[in-house]
């Protein structure tokens, strides 16, 4: 067995996490989501789901992890002897997997960006010509695939060298910093002509915009933004100490992360509006828009690429921790190496990030559903896996699990006031179920 250390200090284990919620998720896929689902509305369900279900998971997650500092499979087999709710693991594993498969491509596109900034090449154009770099670079299946295998073997490297902790050091210190330039940025964003109309869509909440499918990716989109559903804050979590309040971390990492995800929103859709891109614009939104926003700044080159560089670190972050996942799984449970373990996980990751990374040229002709492979796991990976993965955790919690284990964990064995129970079970044992069936019958299209 591995041998186990505790975080140092109670901010190491909140870094770590913040550093695996906060990434892309909150930059690249929320102004996105929220730009296809309407804005507003989108908006106040995201922050709805949250508090009735997002904070909850976090902390299902965190009971599961502290109170048997194990993985997700041992921790099953020991808070539930003798029954099979481990098997829950294998899915949580796929789900990893399927998430750092489309979500490395999206690291690729950021060195591209990353790149072209250093060289310059992000100013000086139109949006329509930001929109045509975009589109033939993820036309282009050798930098797609160059780029998003680059950012892998640094991921790799970075874990097969065990300095995830120097990253995580490094990311606490950029993290700050990329929260003051997404403020920067806002404000540059807010002074554009007509950014007022960004505004309005983004808090101005128009129901007859939001669609029940909508209402779906608000749900999958807290998930997949808090890191929760496939057990890697089970993982984070079981090297956390005794004395920490969960009830505490689980709100400060929902909080920071909900922020930058808003501040994200902010940044982006003044500009959308003022540059005339369209809001519906998908995975392409930020890469359209950001270059304009730089070159009207001044010194938009040092902007640009101070940029990128933080978004970079914040990802890696989050892949490492996704990463993790399997790493930590095949090292406890199949008793392997780690370099060994590093090199499965590596191998099967970089399988997929191909297929997503060719799926917008060479493979995008392949759609189930009308979407493209990367789409498909995009999809499959938040509404589907960590959504699900996430409700089950809650029921578990809520329904299965010894109250007392919860109890403990909250108080801290009775040191604590523990005052967040109530609320807790509440979500967890209701708010889950119901949501659970509602997206059951979505998904089998019995309601639409
Ligand atoms: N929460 C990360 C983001 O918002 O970018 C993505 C992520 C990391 C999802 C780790 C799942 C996970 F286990």
């Amino acid at each position: 067995m591995a041998k186990r250390v505790g975080f140092a200090t109670r901010l190491g284990a909140i870094a770590a996490a913040v550093g695996s919620a906060v990434g892309l998720g909150n930059i690249w896929r929320f102004p996105y989501e929220a730009g296809v689902n309407g804005g507003g509305a989108f908006i106040l369900v995201y922050i709805l789901c949250i508090l009735v279900m997002g904070i909850p998971v976090i902390l299902s997650e965190f009971i599961i992890g502290r109170s048997t500092h194990s993985n997700m499979k041992a921790a099953l087999m020991k808070l539930s002897p003798g029954k099979k709710y481990y098997l829950f693991t294998y899915i949580c594993i796929l789900g990893s997997f399927i998430v750092i498969g489309f979500y490395s491509v999206v690291c690729g596109w950021i060195i591209e960006y990353l790149y072209q900034a250093a060289l310059g090449g992000l100013s000086g154009h139109t949006p329509q010509e930001y929109s045509d770099m975009f589109t033939s670079l993820i036309a282009n299946p050798w930098r797609c695939v160059g780029w998003t295998m680059l950012f892998l073997i640094l991921n790799f490297m970075v874990m097969s060298r065990g300095i995830e902790k120097g990253i995580e050091r490094v990311a606490s210190i950029m993290m700050p910093l990329l929260f003051v330039i997404l403020i920067i940025f806002c404000v540059k964003s807010l002074l554009l002509p007509g950014a007022g109309k960004g505004l309005r869509f983004l808090f101005y909440p128009d129901f007859s915009q939001l669609s029940l499918r909508g209402v779906l990716d608000a749900f999958g989109q807290a998930f997949l933004s808090l890191s929760i559903g496939i057990s890697c804050l089970v993982t984070y979590s079981s090297y956390f100490k005794d004395n920490t309040s969960l009830t505490k971390d689980a709100a400060t990492v929902a909080i920071l992360d909900t922020l930058v995800a808003i501040l994200s929103g902010v940044m982006i859709f003044p500009a959308v509006f003022s540059f005339g891109v369209e809001p519906t614009a998908g995975p392409r939104l930020i890469f359209e828009v950001l270059p304009s926003i730089f070159q009207q700044m001044s010194g938009g080159y040092v902007w640009a690429l101070l940029f990128f560089l933080l978004v970079f670190f914040a990802s890696l972050t989050s892949t490492i921790s996704l990463s993790e996942i399997p790493i930590t799984f095949l090292i406890e449970e199949h008793k392997q190496t780690r370099p060994k373990a590093i090199m499965w996980t590596a191998l099967f990751t970089f399988m997929l990030a191909t297929l997503a990374a060719l799926s917008f040229n060479v493979l995008d002709d392949i759609k189930l559903f009308g979407k493209n492979i990367f789409d498909m796991m995009d999809y499959a990976a938040s509404n589907i896996f960590m959504l699900l993965g996430g409700l089950f955790t809650a029921v578990y919690v809520g329904w299965i699990l010894d109250r007392k284990v919860v109890h403990d964990q909250l108080t801290n064995g009775g040191r604590l006031k523990g005052a967040a129970e109530p609320y807790l079970i509440f979500c967890l044992r209701y708010v889950a179920p119901v949501s659970i069936f509602f997206i059951f019958l979505y998904l089998t299209g019995i309601i639409y």
